[in-house]
């Protein structure tokens, strides 16, 4: 365990968060690179993204927000025929990932890129009205409430009519990862924090699992009208070891994203999180269907949620 938390001890947050996010949540199968070790999130969220991607017309425009390394390219996106993506990421080793990852695809050509935070990025307005199809794929925990209303519909003013955004989150109130933030926060004693999280939360449920975004979209467009579907998943996380599961949990809301030292402290108490708080969590040993091995499993619950771009009848 102490020689996986050294590769930490020096890393920047951007390294930190690459280390968990790219490294143990997005392992693949050696065999069957397709297929993903470290998540069920993925296959799960899949099964609903396929058919949307299946439907979209020739060449489309597609806006891959808090777009990481663009795994999703290979797992999905290569299938279509053409297409163009334009990106937003702050993480400049993510950017420069996903950018080095589309030369393997020359049928798919990107367009416009951003590296800074969605909240902060000046739309491209020879976008608006243009974009097929918008991902944002477990990105929108680092938005409050006001960023998140916000960012969607900057994200909505961008979508054509018939165009949709489709947005995957893990349901923070239950998953690991939201209740490692929950741990992290109440050991430093910082109450405000944690009330802060959990409203911001239950705001995201009641706008997006509840379907609340649709009349705040509708007031400000008023010209199209929003529809909104969401799914509830069980999913889980998978590692070999207690230390990977508390990496794991380096994402979501404890990730930062900067170039400022890495803080060891998030680990450790993220591992205590893990070793005292593992009936929460669902912590056991399951058979990984992808390995066909046992492995440690825990609680990662997402939410899927649809927004399309429909003309006010
Ligand atoms: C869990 S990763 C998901 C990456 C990618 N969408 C995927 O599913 O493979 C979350 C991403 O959101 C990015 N991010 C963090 N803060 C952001 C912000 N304010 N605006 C946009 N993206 C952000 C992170 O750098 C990270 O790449």
């Amino acid at each position: 365990m102490q020689n996986q938390f050294t590769a930490f001890e020096k890393a920047t947050n951007n390294q930190a968060y690459k280390m968990a996010f790219n490294d143990l949540w997005m392992r693949r199968d050696k065999k069957n690179p397709e297929k993903f070790i470290g998540n069920t999130q993925r296959q799960d969220f899949l099964k609903y993204l396929t058919p949307i991607i299946e439907k979209l017309g020739p060449h489309p425009h597609i806006f891959d927000f808090g777009a990481g390394a663009g795994e999703i390219v290979d797992v999905l996106l290569h299938k279509l025929s053409k297409a163009t993506l334009h990106l937003e990421e702050p993480n400049q080793i993510l950017m420069d990932a996903y950018i080095n990852r589309l030369k393997k695809y020359p049928h798919l050509k990107k367009g416009s890129s951003s590296l800074e935070k969605l909240q902060n990025m000046e739309l491209p307005k020879e976008l608006i009205n243009q974009v097929d199809l918008a991902l944002g794929l477990h990105m929108i925990y680092h938005f409050d409430e006001e960023e998140l209303s916000s960012s969607l519909a900057s994200m909505y003013n961008l979508l054509k009519v018939g165009g949709k955004i489709f947005l995957v989150y893990a349901d923070q109130e239950q998953s690991t990862t939201g209740l490692a933030a929950q741990y992290y926060y109440k050991q430093l004693g910082q109450d405000k924090t944690r009330n802060k999280l959990q409203s911001v939360w239950a705001t995201r449920n009641r706008l997006l699992k509840d379907g609340g975004i649709a009349s705040i979209l509708d007031k400000r467009f008023s010209e199209f009208q929003a529809s909104v579907t969401s799914q509830f998943l069980s999913s889980y996380i998978f590692a070999d070891q207690k230390s990977e599961i508390a990496i794991m949990c380096l994402t979501g809301e404890l990730g930062t994203v900067d170039n400022g030292p890495f803080e060891m402290d998030k680990l450790h108490h993220c591992l205590n999180f893990v070793s005292e708080k593992a009936s929460d969590i669902g912590l056991a040993v399951k058979k990984n269907e992808v390995t066909q091995q046992n492995m440690l499993r825990a609680n990662q619950p997402q939410v899927i949620t649809v927004i399309e771009k429909k003309v006010r009848p």
